[in-house]
């Protein structure tokens, strides 16, 4: 019996420590009111002209609240969602103020985002540096200015720290060795930080045990060391150094021995001479940035066998010569730019290779030699890549023959850029099917025919930019037939062909164009009546167009620009 009892009390006992280690005083009732109070007071300090924060009020449960989240079972505050997308679009309408140091009640706050919010060049507060439980911190562009405070570096369990300057904002560094205390991050982005004084900028990458992703555009870094003896085995994945203009020509050796790195960024840089052929050691490589650089020579052979490349952007070097047809081996490419490259040519056009891009969306070649034959061209681009191309831009690559309705099978195309080419034939646009064009330039090929009165059946031109300028396309052009659906065409060059403009009197034109060049196009004899519709015209170019009403200068030509 006795024993019974001991057993009873025993496992009663036992229960209540139990439940004792479990019970935290909340049971998942939603937050404590300490932690209300602490957002309370956070909010009163802001200023939040679009009432953001309206949810923030009373004595009901925070974690509730708007960008609030609690943990389920504690109740604790564990996450302030507080940034905005980037860019943010209403300037006047988001967070600024101060941070009350309240933040530091949140005792298990482990995330706090303020990006893109507008504190006015304020310092980030020092008193983040105490707030021990966050694992993110993200303050990009969030106006913040000045020095950044050296406790920062107190967060050892920060994975994520995004710092990214605003744009009218100076923050900077005038050392990075606070760095070396944040033994969990993984993420750092300091973008736009100016680093100019951090000598010890890249000492971080070696001391960082777990770094996965750096970025460090835009932070006018003068130097970068050499680092001769030090062995990296780095957990780098993602290096940006865009626009850092180093002094200096040669990409430093130590990049090479980056080898988990899937993104790198080198562009907007001095780094000239050839290609660097260590890159190759870089074979998990799926994004290589080079543009803006001086690179000279070829394109080295070795860059396709770089196989998990999906973006490839060699735009504005000084590259020159063939590029081999195992190009198309980089079966993942997404996105290829060679553009501005004098002096680099396909030997016989875009090759049959490219069939095999079937996850091509934008491909860029300006100004390189292709001599091919435009039907031909799309008719490799389309085996594959019809339904995924997006953009593509082929001025000045010395195109000819017709461009025909095969154009329309590429349904997804949004940017269509063909100028100075010698492309002939009438205008292909009537196929109705490219619903998501919104930029046409066919100007200065040798177009020719009339008129498609089924240009008006691309009702999918969205804020549509169409330039068929410069070339020799005739007939009579009745608006309300040929732009009878293009209702938000807002720009529209067709200067130097031969057409007539006829509007009947009624004709309202798109109200939402903002530029119109009709130069030689015959509109006259009289001033266009319909001109008063277009209420956001900046520029009009109506030259050489046979109007003969006395208006201003009272000359038969008139050229307006900037009207507002
Ligand atoms: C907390 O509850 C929300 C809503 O019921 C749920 O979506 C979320 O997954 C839960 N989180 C955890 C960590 O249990
Ligand atoms: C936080 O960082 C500052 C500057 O790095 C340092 O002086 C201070 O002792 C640190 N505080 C704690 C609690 O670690
Ligand atoms: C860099 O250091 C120089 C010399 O101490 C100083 O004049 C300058 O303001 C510093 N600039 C930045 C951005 O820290
Ligand atoms: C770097 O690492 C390699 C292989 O782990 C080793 O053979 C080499 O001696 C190391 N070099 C230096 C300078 O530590
Ligand atoms: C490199 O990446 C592989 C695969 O993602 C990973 O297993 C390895 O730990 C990484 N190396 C370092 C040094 O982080
Ligand atoms: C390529 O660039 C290097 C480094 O600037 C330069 O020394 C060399 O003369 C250039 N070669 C050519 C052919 O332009
Ligand atoms: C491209 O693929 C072909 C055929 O598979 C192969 O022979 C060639 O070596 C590859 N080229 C590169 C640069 O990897
Ligand atoms: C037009 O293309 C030719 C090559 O076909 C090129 O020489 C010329 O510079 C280009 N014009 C413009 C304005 O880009
Ligand atoms: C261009 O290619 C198309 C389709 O292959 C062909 O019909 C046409 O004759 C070619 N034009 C020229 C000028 O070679
Ligand atoms: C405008 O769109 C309608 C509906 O899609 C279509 O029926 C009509 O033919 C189009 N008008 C012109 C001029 O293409």
């Amino acid at each position: 019996m006795k024993s019974l009892m001991t057993t009873v009390l025993t496992v009663l006992l036992v229960s209540l420590i139990w439940i004792g280690g479990h019970w935290d005083g909340t049971l998942g009732a939603g937050c404590s009111a300490a932690e209300r109070e602490a957002l309370l007071k956070f909010k009163a300090d802001l200023e939040d002209p679009r009432s953001w924060l309206s949810s923030w009020v009373g004595q009901g449960d925070c974690c509730t609240w708007s960008s609030v989240v609690c943990d389920n079972h504690t109740g604790h505050v564990t996450q302030l969602h507080l940034g905005l997308p980037r860019p943010s679009y209403w300037h006047n309408s988001v967070l600024s103020g101060k941070l009350n140091p309240s933040l530091l009640e949140l005792k298990y706050l482990g995330y706090l985002d303020l990006s893109y919010n507008d504190f006015h060049g304020i310092p980030i507060p020092s008193f983040l540096g105490l707030m021990a439980s966050l694992n993110t911190l993200y303050l990009d562009g969030a106006g913040f200015g000045g020095l950044i405070p050296h406790q920062l570096g107190n967060l050892s369990k920060l994975q994520q720290l995004g710092i990214e300057a605003a744009a009218d904002y100076v923050l900077y560094a005038d050392s990075l060795s606070w760095l070396s205390g944040l033994s969990s991050l993984e993420f750092l982005d300091l973008s736009k930080v100016d680093l100019s004084n951090a000598s010890d900028w890249l000492d971080l990458i070696i001391t960082m045990p777990s770094l996965s992703e750096l970025y460090l555009s835009h932070c006018q870094i003068l130097h970068i060391p050499p680092l001769a003896n030090v062995n990296l085995s780095s957990s780098l994945s993602a290096l940006s150094l865009y626009h850092n203009q180093f002094g200096q020509t040669f990409v430093p050796s130590w990049v090479f021995h980056l080898k988990n790195l899937t993104y790198l960024n080198l562009a907007d840089n001095t780094f000239a001479g050839t290609i660097p052929a260590q890159l190759q050691n870089l074979i998990s490589l799926r994004t290589l940035d080079l543009s803006f650089n001086y690179f000279n020579h070829s394109v080295p052979n070795w860059l396709y066998g770089l196989h998990h490349l999906e973006k490839l952007d060699l735009y504005s070097n000084k590259l020159d010569g063939r590029v081999s047809t195992e190009i198309g081996n980089l079966s993942s490419l997404i996105y290829l730019d060679m553009s501005v490259n004098y002096g680099l040519e396909f030997e016989r056009g875009i090759p049959d290779s490219f069939k095999s891009l079937c996850q091509l969306r934008s491909l860029s070649l300006q100004h390189v030699k292709l001599n091919q034959n435009v039907s031909e061209l799309l008719e490799i681009l389309g085996v594959c890549a019809s339904g995924t191309l997006q953009e593509l831009s082929l001025p000045s690559c010395q195109l000819h023959g017709q461009l025909t309705d095969r154009i329309g099978m590429f349904k997804n195309l949004n940017l269509l850029k063909l100028q100075n080419n010698s492309i002939s034939g009438p205008l292909p646009i009537s196929s109705g099917e490219m619903k998501s064009l919104y930029h046409v330039d066919l100007s200065r090929n040798k177009i020719n025919g009339r008129f498609p009165t089924s240009f008006g059946a691309l009702a999918g031109l969205i804020y549509v930019d169409v330039d068929i300028s410069q070339n020799a396309i005739h007939g009579v052009v009745l608006p309300e037939i040929h732009f009878a659906n293009l209702t938000k065409l807002a720009y529209f060059f067709a200067s130097g062909n031969h057409m007539v403009f006829k509007a009947k009197p009624d004709w309202v034109p798109s109200r939402h164009i903002q530029i119109l060049n009709l130069e030689s196009w015959y509109v006259g004899p009289g001033f266009p009546h319909w001109l008063k519709g277009l209420q956001y015209l900046s520029s009009l170019d109506l030259s050489n167009s046979g109007i003969s009403e006395q208006f201003l200068t009272g000359s038969g030509a008139c050229r307006l620009d900037s009207i507002i």
